[in-house]
């Protein structure tokens, strides 16, 4: 009995050493979780750049989900209705392919999905957007943000930098990124355009914003600015526009200028050199 127990026992050791080091390798699921997928879904707070996952396992089978998280790619190339779907409800935007993604680490997320959509409240809602009304104090609130004249609280730049907004920025601003006087229109409103800001999905704003993020009042006021810039009257943002027009128009009319004084002033002084060198050549013969 002694004799078994000596053996057995170093053995049991070994073996709950590996099993340790098995769980502690692979990734906590709930970790993984906000690593790698809060920044596009929620669960049970709405639609991100990626379908809100609450209860998805009652929308499609788990072996098709796990196969969809490993290689999303994959399955929307081949046609698979159901992921074609998907893709027009994301407006075009495909999930990425995970790096180190199995079909293991896959099965996890999904029993952590399966946990989470049972609360009354997940952890993962994601971060919540009052729809109280707006104020004008929101307005002026989200048009001092844009221009970065109230910093960003999670340290990012502000949005005057690369972008205008009604005529804003025409001059101090970047033109580097669109214009958006009426990005409250083209995002169809206040939900689709907080969730889209809460986590931008396109290459430029994820990269500046994924890892400072925008708060949720800071989103509210930016929303309720752009709504302002799109409800106000379009013979302003014409005439704003003209103005950038002209001010760009006297800008070039202005360089060039300077240019035409530059040139003729070199093409003198060239023509100068060359008409003396002659009249010194021609002294010599
Ligand atoms: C960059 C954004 C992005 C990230 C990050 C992302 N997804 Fe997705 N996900 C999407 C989009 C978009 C779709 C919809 C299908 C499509 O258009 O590719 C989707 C679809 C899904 C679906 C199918 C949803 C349904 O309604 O059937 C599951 C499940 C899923 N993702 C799980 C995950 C998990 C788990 C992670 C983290 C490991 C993750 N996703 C990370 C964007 C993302
Ligand atoms: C470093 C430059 C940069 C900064 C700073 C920046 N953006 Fe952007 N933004 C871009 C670019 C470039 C695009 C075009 C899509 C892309 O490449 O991400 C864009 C796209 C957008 C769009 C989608 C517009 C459309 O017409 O589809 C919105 C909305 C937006 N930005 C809002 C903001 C807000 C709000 C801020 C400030 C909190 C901000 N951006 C700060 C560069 C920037």
């Amino acid at each position: 009995m002694t004799m078994t127990l000596t053996v057995v026992r170093p053995l049991l050791v070994g073996v709950l050493i590996a099993v340790g080091m098995e769980v502690a390798s692979s990734q906590d699921p709930a970790a993984d979780f906000r690593q790698n997928c809060v920044s596009c879904h929620t669960i049970g707070g709405g639609r991100l750049t990626g379908p809100d996952l609450k209860n998805v396992e009652q929308r499609k089978d788990r072996d098709w989900l796990t196969r969809f998280i490993v290689d999303p790619r994959s399955l929307i190339d081949a046609g698979d209705p159901y992921a074609l779907e998907l893709l027009k409800d994301s407006r075009n935007a495909i999930m990425p392919t995970l790096p180190g993604m199995t079909r293991a680490r896959a099965n996890a997320l999904l029993d952590l999905i399966a946990e989470e959509s049972k609360l009354e409240k997940s952890h993962f809602v994601g971060i919540q957007i009052s729809d109280r009304p707006f104020t004008s104090s929101d307005i002026e609130t989200g048009r001092l943000l844009f221009l970065g004249r109230i910093p960003l609280t999670g340290g990012g730049p502000s949005c005057i930098s690369c972008h205008t907004a009604h005529g804003v920025g025409a001059l101090g601003g970047g033109s580097l990124a669109p214009d958006l006087t009426t990005v409250f229109e083209r995002y169809e409103g206040r939900k689709t355009l907080s969730t889209w800001l809460t986590a931008p999905a396109t290459p430029t704003m994820q990269s500046v914003y994924r890892n400072a993020p925008l708060q949720s009042e800071e989103v509210l006021a930016l929303v309720a600015y752009f709504q302002s810039t799109l409800q106000r009257n379009p013979d302003d943002i014409a005439t704003s526009r003209l103005n950038f027009v002209l001010l760009g128009l006297g800008g070039t009319i202005v360089v060039l200028g300077l240019f035409d004084v530059i040139w003729k002033g070199r093409l003198k002084s060239v023509r100068r050199t060359l008409v003396h060198r002659n009249e010194s050549e021609n002294d010599n013969v």
